[in-house]
């Protein structure tokens, strides 16, 4: 699989709000420069994920556990180890977006903590130092686990899909830099997500969604997902399974 996907996205008409014109520069006007990039779990492309995670996915279990271990755990240790996977979406350098993947959904979530205790206590204590909250967050994080533990709604083993969050800044989003550069910087994230598991044979990708997230409800139901009721932790949620297509591993729309 490709690693990193380097494009320039040709946008006739860039009439942008001034935030989003800035952050692409004068030279850009006519061009965006789209990358998608794969990270290797060192630290500064960890610390951008902890930042994403936390600008998009902050009302989340993980981020509970605070910006330190989200970057010197999640985003570094356990990319590092194998156990999950991740890319940064770049505008002309500046991060746009995220996705966070594992093809080892069944277990991930037991074997992050019980494989790696240590750092994962190191890196809570990081969070707990900037900001005391973060041991708040431990028990919500502990009910996800044992959640998944007795998921057996599912029943699934690994090899499993999943993506594990995801997220693009409302500024990437907005209609208006849509239509201007044709960038629908969501589908590629779950895109490159898809072309990792396609190769290891899979044929769906799950996702577990808040049921009050409307937005991405109707983002993967617009790819063409089914969308199941799902308790997790207490919490109402939706139950995504995206199809994969075997021979191309592209997302197949309805
Ligand atoms: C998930 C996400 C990447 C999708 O981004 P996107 O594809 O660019 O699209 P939007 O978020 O703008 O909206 C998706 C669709 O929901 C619609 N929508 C947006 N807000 C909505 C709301 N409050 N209620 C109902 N529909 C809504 C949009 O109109 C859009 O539909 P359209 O494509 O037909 O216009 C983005 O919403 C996001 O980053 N959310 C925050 C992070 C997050 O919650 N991630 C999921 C973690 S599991």
């Amino acid at each position: 699989m490709k690693q990193t996907e380097t494009v320039v996205e040709r946008a006739n008409d860039l009439n942008l709000q001034p935030s989003i014109s800035s952050a692409l520069g004068d030279g850009l006007s006519k061009q965006v420069a789209f990358n998608l990039r794969e990270v290797d779990g060192n630290l500064d492309d960890a610390a951008t994920l902890a930042r994403l995670h936390l600008a998009l996915v902050g009302y989340g279990p993980v981020a509970g556990l605070g910006k330190g271990f989200l970057a010197h755990f999640c985003y570094s240790k356990l990319i590092v180890e194998g156990l999950m996977r991740a890319a940064i979406a770049e505008v002309a350098g500046e991060p746009a977006g995220f996705v966070a993947y594992t093809a080892r959904a069944a277990t991930f979530h037991q074997k992050a903590i019980r494989n790696y205790p240590f750092s994962a206590a190191r890196a809570l204590c990081l969070s707990v130092v900037t900001d005391p909250r973060a041991i708040l967050g431990v028990l919500k994080a502990l009910r996800l686990m044992v959640s998944r533990q007795s998921d057996t709604e599912r029943m699934i083993a690994d090899p499993c899909a999943e993506i594990l969050t995801f997220g693009v800044l409302p500024a990437y989003r907005d209609r208006e830099f849509v239509r201007a550069t044709g960038l629908k910087i969501s589908e590629r994230l779950v895109q490159h997500a898809v072309s990792y598991f396609q190769p290891l044979g899979l044929t769906e990708v799950q996702a577990v969604v808040y049921a009050t997230n409307r937005p991405t409800l109707m983002f993967y139901r617009m790819l063409g997902a089914s969308i199941d009721s799902f308790v997790q932790a207490g919490i109402q949620s939706r139950l995504i399974r995206l199809p994969i297509a075997p021979e191309t591993g592209a997302v197949t729309r309805p």
